[in-house]
């Protein structure tokens, strides 16, 4: 089922004569693992694949609902061949990609790769442009469950094109309606998940339900507690758009990196959790720490993630309370779960003691609830709830009815 919101939009655009993408996937935020903070290029094979995929399995991953294994950036060969096909680096993927995908599939894993709507990818590789239909039917052959589509060397008025076009020609929309249409016209063969990376231009949550199944809406998340404050922050005006079949994207869980810390971990995973967005590791399976492992693993966050209402928590302002700071993560997040309400609260700029009366939380009223905080394990019962929190640390909360 898809949300009213896309059921309408689908509706308004076949009176318009046009499909939208609404092949029956993504209609939670997916959960999976990203070849690109873990290495770069280097990490886009066939092994980090099976390994990575291997993991999923002894470490508990895939029964908590981690599922797409996505091969990012450099996979391929630097040129296509003399029909104009894609070739997959054979250093890389010595026995092809379809011999992956199928041992993938055997697991009970799904497999993603990574494209590009210009006429080369970010790192310099083949982009789709002019080659949408024929790219997707080799997805379709080699059975790949997922696509991530980027926007470097797009059109633009500079020539020879860069990387990242300050006058371009069209928008992004337009550039990736071609891919969009050629993913609708395979939906019989292979259905495929779509997600625009497009680092939010043109407003993309806007329109993004009718392009894909989630949509990159900042550029990147590099690793620090400056990208966790940038994107954690602007997802609480955009949480309206979040709906089953399109999400926001917050970019990939960067856990694990050396430059935020264990506790900051906790406020990443959490706030990306509770905002909808798809949860993907982009960290190294075999260095996991314990700590990060017990975070990713976390039943409670992951759950309310995948709530099947799927609609965002935002921010709200409980009586007395600062207003929120451009930029900065504000204290005090809810949204509603299909048994109850989700509460977060982020102690985004100073350690402190965070409270919150249940009747002032949209979508709770006066009266008793019954209460589980998700980091902590903690329980209870009344009409608020109270912590110790320290900076850039949280807890979430699900609230239900006593
Ligand atoms: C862009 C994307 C990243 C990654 C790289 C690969 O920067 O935003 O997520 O895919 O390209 O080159």
């Amino acid at each position: 089922m898809r949300s009213w919101k896309a059921s309408l939009v689908s509706a308004v655009l076949v009176s318009q004569g046009t499909s939208a993408l609404n092949n029956g996937i993504g209609l939670k935020p997916h959960m999976g693992w990203s070849s690109w903070n873990v290495a770069q290029c280097n990490a886009a094979s066939a092994s980090y694949a099976l390994d990575t995929a291997n993991k999923f399995i002894s470490l508990g991953l895939k029964d908590l609902g981690y599922e797409y294994i996505n091969i990012d950036d450099c996979w391929s060969t630097k040129s296509r061949d003399s029909s104009g096909k894609l070739v997959p680096d054979p250093a890389k993927w010595p026995n092809g990609i379809k011999a992956v995908t199928d041992k993938i599939h055997d697991m009970g894993l799904k497999f993603g790769l990574y494209g590009c709507a210009g006429q080369k990818t970010c790192a310099g590789y083949p982009g789709s442009e002019g080659h949408e239909a024929s790219d997707v039917a080799q997805l379709a052959s080699w059975g790949v469950d997922f696509w991530k589509y980027d926007n470097c060397y797009t059109p633009c008025q500079q020539n020879p094109r860069p990387q990242t076009c300050n006058s371009p020609t069209g928008s992004t929309k337009t550039w990736y309606a071609p891919m969009r249409d050629a993913i609708i016209g395979a939906q019989n063969t292979r259905k495929i998940n779509f997600n625009l990376c497009n680092w939010g231009r043109d407003q993309v949550w806007t329109w993004g339900a009718d392009y894909g199944h989630s949509w990159r809406m900042s550029v990147d998340n590099w690793g620090d507690w400056a990208s966790v404050e940038r994107i954690g922050s602007a997802a609480a005006g955009i949480a309206n758009y979040s709906a089953p079949g399109g999400f926001n994207d917050l970019d990939m869980l960067y856990l694990g990196s050396a430059k935020i810390s264990a506790t900051e971990e906790k406020l990443h995973f959490g706030l990306w959790a509770i905002t909808k967005s798809p949860l993907v590791l982009g960290l190294d399976l075999n260095k996991i720490s314990a700590n990060t492992l017990s975070i990713i693993r976390n039943k409670g966050l992951i759950d309310i993630n995948q709530d099947p209402l799927g609609k965002a928590a935002t921010t709200f302002r409980p009586p007395g309370a600062a207003a929120p700071v451009n930029g900065k993560i504000y204290p005090y997040w809810a949204g509603p779960l299909s048994d109850g309400v989700v509460v977060g609260l982020c102690a985004g700029t100073s350690a402190g003691t965070y409270s919150v009366n249940f009747k002032d939380v949209p979508g709770l009223g006066a009266g008793s609830y019954t209460w589980k905080e998700m980091y902590t394990g903690q329980t209870g019962n009344g009409t608020s709830v109270s912590f110790n929190i320290d900076l850039h640390d949280m807890r979430v909360v699900k609230v239900t009815k006593a």
